[in-house]
């Protein structure tokens, strides 16, 4: 799917050279081989690579000019240095200057791809773009596999947009929340590109995804001799991310622990390595992410407050898909079109049938579900026109289980009922709106209360948490207003 990665090998050991070009190109990568830094440097004005292997002594320029040279060049590349015994002081001042990380010769195999295969994640990351959508609301631009497109017409997501503009430049934290699949980490990214940060380092970490044990080193680093199995040191992602952007994604997932660390890094710059006694300073935006509600953590101990408000200077609420359902049929364009690039596949279109049905579904995964439900439809086509049936949506919408939801998921179903409707309806009232409404609500419980305990008053009362006395009080003032109705008819 990803097309060849190249990657730049630059050593004056022949054996070394022809070793690391064969282990690369049966990976599938594209080669490039120097047995010099000038020569090097010639490749690097002419070409771009996504990685770059560096030996750090040889005879004409040394691994630090070199690299300066090549980062003057090519800021984003991730450059791995290869050194070796007794220079890890050397290669950890390497990585102060931007190398990406470093690799002791001898290596064997298992480092060499752990480390290869986190700087091209690394360097993805950087380099894909995404890019805010024009003032003109379709989808113009032509297709291009670095550049990812942040779909949006709704109200929503045009707000969002004008914020991502306001703060990208602006060296503030910015605290992304929504459910899964709604864009979270595609904002970030956003934010990353459009902001005086774009051509330093970002680096995406995810809390949930490392054991917490090892989370800390991997933010903070660690000293070699730290703890068993620390037997070299480790530089963490914030000294390397230093005048970059970190991206903490899942950041409710974190430690609390950690947060005070992390709050100490975004308060004063400071830090240190796990069992380093040097206090370190880096500087670096935080952008995080999480579909927890951090407020219940919070309360529940979780999470640290003023971590939160310190990260919460921004914040985005990512909308759910269904609550920007003209957005769908943009999004559904959009990953057609993709799709159809990427697999090199004739231009396909949706029937009028697909499309109502893609409208008319609710998203429970959103944009993520839509996405794989157009790539699926795309690898399964025949034709050229998609049809109903070649989507795969379930017929039963999640509205038909409720009954297999959780409490709290259905009060969060009629907050977002409410939310969707009360708009409408004050765009009709001109006056009594509040008094309708809780009467309304207030009513419809009761009733639904007194139902579901065969009408015995004093156990609706105590469902609801209310006293008899009120129960009976609401239920005489519901039927004299009920008779005063038929008054006025009559
Ligand atoms: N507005 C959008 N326009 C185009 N593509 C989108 C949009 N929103 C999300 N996507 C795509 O949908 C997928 C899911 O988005 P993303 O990973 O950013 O979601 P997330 O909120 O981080 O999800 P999770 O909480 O599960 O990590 C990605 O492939 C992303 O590129
Ligand atoms: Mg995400």
């Amino acid at each position: 799917m990803k097309t060849m990665e190249k990657i730049l090998i630059i050593d004056d050991d022949e054996g070394l050279v022809h070793f690391l070009s064969r282990y690369f190109k049966r990976k599938g990568h594209n080669v490039t081989a120097c047995l010099s830094g000038q020569e090097a440097m010639e490749k690097i004005t002419t070409d771009d690579f996504d990685l770059i292997l560096l030996d750090y002594k040889m005879p004409e320029i040394n691994g630090l000019d070199t690299l300066s040279k090549i980062k003057s060049i090519e800021v984003k590349t991730p450059v791995i240095i290869m050194t070796a015994y007794g220079t890890t002081d050397l290669a950890i001042e390497t990585m102060k200057r931007g190398a990406y990380d470093y690799l002791i010769k001898p290596f064997n195999r298992k480092d060499l791809t752990r480390i290869v295969g986190e700087a091209l994640r690394a360097n993805r990351q950087m380099k894909e773009v995404v890019r805010l959508p024009s003032a003109a609301p379709s989808i113009s631009a032509p297709y291009d596999k670095d550049t990812l497109q942040i779909i949006g017409n709704s109200r929503n997501m045009q707000e969002i947009f004008k914020i991502i503009g306001q703060v990208a430049q602006e060296n503030i934290s910015v605290l992304i929340t929504g459910e899964s699949g709604t864009g979270k980490e595609l904002v970030a990214k956003a934010v990353y590109h459009h902001s005086r940060r774009k051509d330093k380092p970002f680096i995406a970490i995810n809390c949930a995804a490392i054991p917490e044990t090892l989370f800390e080193s991997e933010l903070f680093g660690h000293e070699r001799g730290a703890f068993t199995g620390a037997d070299r040191t480790y530089i963490g992602k914030i000294e390397r991310c230093d005048q970059g952007t970190l991206f903490l994604d899942e950041i409710g997932e974190m430690s609390t622990t950690v947060q005070s660390k992390l709050l100490r890094v975004l308060q004063e710059g400071e830090f240190e390595r796990i069992g380093g006694n040097q206090t370190l300073k880096a500087d670096v935006r935080v952008i995080a992410a999480t579909n927890k509600n951090l407020e219940k953590e919070i309360e529940s101990g979780r999470f640290r407050k003023d971590l939160y408000w310190r990260l919460k200077v921004i914040s985005i609420d990512m909308p759910p898909l269904r609550h920007r359902r003209e957005d769908i049929s943009h999004l559904a364009d959009y990953f057609l079109m993709r799709f159809n690039a990427e697999y090199d596949r004739p231009q396909c279109y949706l029937s009028e049938g697909a499309l109502s049905k893609i409208e008319a579904y609710s998203w429970p995964g959103n944009v993520r579900e839509l996405e794989n439900c157009i790539r699926r439809a795309v690898l399964l086509s025949t034709g050229d026109v998609i049809a109903e049936q070649n989507l795969m949506i379930p017929d039963a919408d999640d509205e038909h289980l409720l009954n297999s939801l959780t409490r709290e998921q259905l009060i969060d179903r009629l907050k977002e009922k409410l939310e969707e409707i009360i708009p409408e309806i004050l765009r009709l009232s001109k006056q009594d709106i509040h008094a309708n409404i809780i009467e309304l609500v207030e009513e419809m419980l009761i009733l639904k209360a007194l139902q579901a305990c065969s009408d015995n008053q004093v156990q609706a009362a105590k469902m609801l948490g209310i006293s008899r006395n009120t129960l009976r009080h609401r239920l005489k003032k519901q039927r004299d207003r009920d008779n005063g109705d038929d008054k006025t008819i009559g």
